[in-house]
């Protein structure tokens, strides 16, 4: 019996209409346009205006379009894997709540939490249930409202930050194409590095708390950047020998949208030329785990069959790795 491999067989994502342009962050904070676009990339970002929407809403819009492109009967899918970090609540399961506002009421939510390498780990998670058998429709998304969990009065990370979500369908393909190897990896002694300070069992909200903004981001940024450069050029050069596979041998490189600045360094340490890698990030920021699916939904028209792409990010934990996939379409 031949391998049974899960292949990406659809991708839709969604960003809300609010634009927050860097002359308007020039109004919030110490910042400037040039400083921004040279340091990080990013021209603008999205962001959810209605006050009653929020991450599931993003990620439900995104799953209406894939299941519409797909042209696939909500009741056919099994399961929805969802990568967020600003998840509606800190419970229920937002994978709970997008099954629920989509009608694939016979599929389950599962949320996946890994910060900036959600979607790589959920994109994991739902392969596995493929590759085994267990299911044959699963849909994967990543989705993040970062506006809601950003401190408007910090310029080192107000500036970065956006919101998108995007979704993709995993199938088996019986023809071998698909997800080939994963690699994935964390380190949570990092988590300082990069974490929401409190509301957590570890420091629950109090007053104190909230006058001290420690339900914002908090990112020690150089650092991150360093480790972020080499944790995934090093993530990328082990899926390629494991792989035999040469740097030229691939087609699309497709990483996390942090910074312009890292996406250049990876595509040099690769020596890969600069129209092969995906970059969205001028128009959306980092949408944390929306970043990877949401480049594959611009980049879908010129993907062909058999195309070889690495995905790859690093984020929050630490947390970082990297896919080898074939385009199934
Ligand atoms: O996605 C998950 C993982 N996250 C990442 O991969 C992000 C990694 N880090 C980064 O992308 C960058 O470190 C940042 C974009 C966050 C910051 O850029 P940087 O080039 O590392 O700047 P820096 O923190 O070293 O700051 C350089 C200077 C400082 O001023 P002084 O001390 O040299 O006078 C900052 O205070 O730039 C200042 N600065 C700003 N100036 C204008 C910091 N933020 C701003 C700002 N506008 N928004």
């Amino acid at each position: 019996m031949s391998r049974i491999t899960a292949a990406i067989t659809g991708v839709a994502g969604y960003v809300p209409e609010g634009v927050i342009t860097n002359a308007d962050l020039e109004k919030m904070v110490d910042t400037n346009d040039e400083w921004i676009r040279t340091r990080t990339g990013i021209s603008e970002r999205r962001y959810i205006k209605d006050p009653k929407k929020a991450t599931s809403d993003m990620g439900a819009e995104a799953v209406k379009l894939l299941l519409e492109k797909t042209k696939t009967d909500p009741k056919d899918v099994e399961l929805i894997v969802c990568a967020t970090i600003s998840g509606d609540y800190v419970f229920p399961d937002t994978g709970a709540l997008i099954c629920d506002k989509t009608g694939c009421t016979n599929a389950y939510g599962l949320e996946v939490r890994a910060a900036c390498s959600g979607f790589l780990f959920a994109l994991s998670t739902g392969v596995r249930f493929i590759e085994s058998g267990a299911h044959k429709k699963v849909i994967v998304v990543g989705a993040d409202c970062m506006s809601r969990i950003v401190d408007y009065q910090d310029r080192s990370t107000c500036i970065i930050f956006g919101d998108g979500a995007g979704a993709v369908m995993l199938e088996p393909s019986v023809e071998g194409f698909g997800v080939q190897d994963v690699l994935l990896k964390s380190d949570g002694s990092g988590y300082n590095y990069l974490h929401m300070k409190a509301g957590g069992s570890a420091f629950p909200a109090t007053h104190e708390t909230v006058d001290a903004r420690e339900h914002y981001i908090f990112q020690d940024g150089q650092p991150v950047f360093r480790m972020a450069v080499r944790g995934m050029s090093n993530v990328i050069t082990e899926l390629l020998d494991r792989n035999h596979l040469e740097k030229s041998d691939l087609d699309w490189l497709v990483p996390h949208q942090a910074n312009i600045r890292i996406i250049q360094s990876i595509g040099e340490f690769l020596n890969f030329p600069a129209e092969k890698v995906m970059v969205n990030i001028q128009k959306y920021g980092n949408t944390t785990a929306g970043t990877i699916p949401l480049c594959l939904w611009e980049y879908e028209p010129q993907l062909k069959k058999g195309d070889k792409l690495i995905l790859t990010a690093f984020g929050g934990g630490f947390t970082w790795g990297a896919i080898y996939l074939t385009w199934a379409y």
